[in-house]
């Protein structure tokens, strides 16, 4: 068992990538790229959770930022990460949790790239708060994961997330068991929902907030 049981995904980190693709085919990937054109130019960024680094090339490739931190809780995606490309100074790889934020740190973009599924409410709160806390008033939080559109999901739907939290839960320590209210996060913390598109036939939301 890992220590940290953010940090889990160092034992999947290999075939993390490809097995997505196997499951989802592109819609992940095309869930994260709809989040791009809400990125201004000059942006200082968070990507927490982004794994091997495929959105930060997007990022960089399809934006122009002004800083961007890459947060990830395990070393070995974290390392991916890393060997993808030589990377312009403006990017800092940076191996940790929410935890690591310091705070006096803001930014204008925060990207949550199929992270916060991986949490009990309790944790999720916890995580929540904090990034909250370095979202720049009138900043963005690019919202992307497995969120049925339908309140009552489809049977393949339950299924699916039933054996993926149960995957992950024994290779990677992930704590969660069920998807968690999303929402009723957002709302609590008082974020505005501005946009919003779905995914693998209504499984996936990319979302766009607002801090106001
Ligand atoms: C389900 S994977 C998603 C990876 C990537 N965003 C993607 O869609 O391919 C979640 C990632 O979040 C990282 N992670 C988990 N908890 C974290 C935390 N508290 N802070 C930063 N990264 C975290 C894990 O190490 C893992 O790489």
């Amino acid at each position: 068992m890992s220590l940290n049981p953010d940090s889990g995904f160092d034992r999947v980190a290999s075939f993390y990538d490809l097995l997505a693709r196997l499951v989802f085919g592109s819609s992940l990937q095309d869930a994260q790229r709809w989040l791009l054109p809400f990125i201004p130019s000059g942006s200082t960024i968070l990507i927490i959770g982004g794994g091997s680094g495929w959105l930060l090339q997007q990022v960089l490739f399809h934006t122009s930022p002004k800083h961007v931190v890459y947060l990830e809780a395990s070393e070995k995606m974290l390392q991916l990460a890393q060997q993808q490309n030589s990377f312009p100074a403006i990017v800092e790889f940076r191996h940790g949790t929410d935890g690591n934020l310091q705070p006096h740190e803001r930014f204008d973009i925060i990207i949550t790239p199929f992270l916060l599924d991986l949490f009990q409410e309790q944790r999720l709160s916890q995580l929540m708060q904090r990034l909250y806390a370095v979202l720049d008033p009138g900043g963005l939080w690019l919202f992307t994961d497995f969120w049925p559109v339908k309140q009552k999901p489809p049977f393949w739907q339950k299924l699916l997330a039933k054996s993926m939290y149960l995957f992950f839960g024994l290779l990677s320590d992930v704590q969660g068991r069920e998807l968690p209210h999303y929402g009723r996060h957002f709302e609590g913390l008082g974020l505005k929902e501005q946009q919003s598109a779905d995914f693998y036939n209504g499984f996936v939301q990319s979302k766009v907030y607002r801090k106001i």
